[in-house]
């Protein structure tokens, strides 16, 4: 599909998933639909879980914390924001009633009711690369039953004919600072750039030679 062509279909896609009132529930409580970010013919499209309470407020996927941490990883691979695409499986924060704050996974039936907008931006996009971040964007790209993320995680999978690298949720590399787990999640954002067909430097390579 032309550039062109491309923009203008994602952004009357933009219209139909922030009019979305699939789940009555989720109209009710969101502050925005978070629609997702970036090149709309971006080759690496990275998908998380759902908004959290920044994403909400601001419309905008992976702002908080944990979006500070997947800027770095993507600044680190030599990109920006804008050169990829950003999206979650669930596009409206999943509501916490009676409670004040904090978060809670998105429910099979919430994830199966949204992830046909996924799957839309993903045939317009058509990114040579999926990153799945976390189980539960693996559980939405690839269905359940499959071994957990950190077996899956560094191995090639496969949605629709598109290869989908897992990894941990940068949430996860938040809690636990392990030089170890961040090691990891770095070795597979290396063979997301080389699948995509990005080059990597030596000093990429080398990023955590050397460290303990
Ligand atoms: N975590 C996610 O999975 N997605 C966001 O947009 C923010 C935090």
């Amino acid at each position: 599909m032309a550039a062109e062509a491309r923009i203008a279909a994602l952004e009357e896609l933009r219209g139909l998933i922030l009019a979305c009132s699939k789940c009555s529930h989720l109209v009710g409580s969101r502050h925005s639909v978070v629609f997702g970010v970036g090149d709309p013919s971006a080759r690496i499209l990275f998908v998380g879980e759902a908004p959290g309470a920044d994403e909400d407020l601001q419309g905008e996927p992976f702002v908080g914390k944990a979006g500070e941490l997947l800027t770095k990883i993507i600044t680190a691979m030599g990109l920006s924001r804008d050169s990829v695409f950003i999206a979650n499986i669930l596009k409206c924060r999943p509501d916490t009633p009676g409670q004040t704050s904090g978060n809670r996974k998105p429910r099979p039936d919430e994830m199966a009711t949204c992830l046909p907008w996924l799957e839309r931006q993903i045939d317009l996009i058509q990114p040579r690369v999926l990153v799945a971040l976390g189980a539960t964007a693996v559980e939405g790209l690839l269905g359940k039953g499959l071994a957990g993320i950190t077996q899956l995680r560094g191995s090639w999978q496969e949605h629709r004919g598109i290869p989908v690298m897992p990894t941990y949720h940068p949430a996860y590399l938040l809690r636990n600072q392990a030089l170890s787990e961040k090691r990891k999640v770095w070795e597979d954002m290396l063979q997301v750039l080389d699948r995509a067909g990005y080059p990597i430097s030596a000093k990429q390579r080398g990023f955590f030679l050397n460290r303990e």
